[in-house]
This record gives C-alpha cells, sequence and structure tokens, in this order.
C-alpha cells in the first residue's frame, strides 16, 4: 500500500476526481467502457462533487462509463432517502450523462429466495466486462470495506452479510436511530475488490486514524479485512492529516 497525506479532504478528492477523469478518457479514446467500482458514504462525497463539476464545466462525458456499486442495505427499497440507490443518484447519477442501463447497485428488494442467485450474477456480470477498472472505497471502523465485516474471507465474491454492531451504531444518525438500521445488506466481496486493476481507498478524520494505522500496519488478517489491501499491488490510500495521524 502508498499512502498520500494532505491537508484537506477536498484537495485530496479533487485529484481523485481527475484520476477517475483520466481513466474515463483513456478508454473512451481506446473506444472501450470504463467500468467503475463505487461507495457511498461521507468519503466519496467530494469526489462525486467534482465528478459533477468536470462533466458540467469541463465537459467530461460518462457515456462510456459503467458502474457496480460496492453494496447496499438489505432489505432496502431504492426509493427510500437511505438506500444507496437514492444516495448515487443524488450525489452523481442525476448530474452527469452516465445511462441508466450501465448503473449497476445491489438490488436491496430483490426476494430471500433469489438473493444467492442475484449475487452470483451481479459477480458474474462484473466478470464479463472484464473487471473493475478503478475501485474508490471508503473504511469503516471495524475495517470493513465495501460491507465485507470482520470474518470475510480473502477470496469472498459478492454476497449477502449481516453487519457487525459498530457499523449499525455508525449508521444509526442518518436512519434516526440504531434500530431503524437494517440488520443485514449486500455487498461486493474482498475477492471482487482485490480483482480491480486499481484501487484508491479514501480516509478522513480522526474517527478513521486507529483503523488506518491496523489497516497499513498491522497484520494480514480476517480480523481487519482492509489488511488484505496489503496484498494488492496498485492500491493507494488517500488521506487527511487526521486519519494519518496514528501512522508510524
Ligand atoms: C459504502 C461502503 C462502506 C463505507 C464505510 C465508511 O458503500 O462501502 O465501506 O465506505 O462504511 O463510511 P463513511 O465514508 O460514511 O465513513
Amino acid at each position: 500500500i502508498h499512502n498520500v497525506i494532505f491537508d484537506s479532504s477536498k484537495e485530496a478528492s479533487i485529484l481523485v476526481a481527475q484520476e477517475i477523469a483520466n481513466i474515463i478518457q483513456r478508454k473512451e479514446e481506446l473506444n472501450e467502457p470504463c467500468i467503475l467500482g463505487l461507495a457511498t458514504g461521507s468519503s466519496p462525497i467530494k469526489v462525486y462533487e467534482e465528478l459533477v463539476r468536470l462533466h458540467k464545466e469541463e465537459g467530461l462525458s460518462f457515456e462510456n462509463v459503467v458502474t457496480f456499486n460496492l453494496d447496499e442495505y438489505y432489505p432496502m427499497d431504492k426509493k427510500d432517502i437511505q438506500s444507496y440507490w437514492y444516495f448515487m443518484h443524488e450525489h452523481l447519477f442525476n448530474h452527469v450523462n452516465i445511462l441508466p442501463q450501465n448503473i449497476n447497485i445491489p438490488d436491496g428488494n430483490i426476494s430471500n429466495e433469489d438473493l444467492q442467485q442475484y449475487c452470483i450474477d451481479y459477480e458474474m456480470k462484473i466478470k464479463a466486462y472484464g473487471g473493475l477498472d478503478f475501485q474508490l472505497l471508503g473504511i469503516g471502523r471495524t475495517g470493513h470495506i465495501g460491507f465485507n465485516e470482520p470474518g470475510s474471507h480473502v477470496n469472498s465474491g459478492t454476497r449477502s452479510i449481516t453487519l457487525d454492531h459498530l457499523t449499525r451504531v455508525d449508521a444509526a444518525s442518518s436512519f434516526l436511530g440504531i434500530d431503524n438500521v437494517p440488520r443485514k445488506a449486500i455487498t461486493m466481496g474482498i475477492g471482487t475488490v482485490k480483482h480491480a486493476k486499481r484501487i484508491v481507498l479514501l480516509g478522513w478524520g480522526i474517527s478513521k486514524a486507529e483503523i488506518i494505522k491496523k489497516t497499513i500496519e498491522g497484520e494480514i488478517s480476517s480480523r481487519v479485512p482492509a489488511t488484505y489491501l496489503q496484498q494488492h499491488n496498485n492500491t493507494t490510500f488517500v488521506l487527511d492529516t487526521e486519519a494519518s495521524s496514528e501512522l508510524t
């Protein structure tokens, strides 16, 4: 893992958006689709803001972009304001020229009966495109990437999981109380993420300092799933001063 540390998350996010824009444009010149793995939550908001600006002010086109989101709560209706479907449309998709059929977000409304096959199909669809060109990640205080909570297998694929208590605590405020936070989610696996050609993980603020230290300096273990990124040869952690403050 290679880390870069910035004074502000805003400045950092602008550079990450620029890297994504460069990949989109390079792929466009090759007449190929650009396959992006995307995250939700507070960490990527400014990256999406800058991508929207690049689209509106500098002509960046999303016509050749295909997206796969990491995760969605389960069960969850996409029209619900807490859904990751809603988040992605609000922060990115409604403001750029991506084709609706190129947007992939796990369906939090799939029936229990169809869930397992649905996850296998999601995984196969990523593979059919030749894998992810770029994967954007945040990190949870449990060490999750996507919703791969402690115990996740290094080769795991897209599947349903049970959220950790701490993850539900952290989500409680946006759900107006922990009792409203779903207990499960659908997530891309550690294996899915690790197959991406390029990975950028964003970490902002003091609340992430301890897990960032464990992830970068700790031993590789399913107890901190993000440590599996140490085995990926093209991963950068983009941090602000606070999130990097525990690093030696
Ligand atoms: C969301 C996701 C999660 C978040 C993580 C950090 O799609 O995959 O792993 O990235 O929970 O969330 P924030 O950015 O809100 O601190």
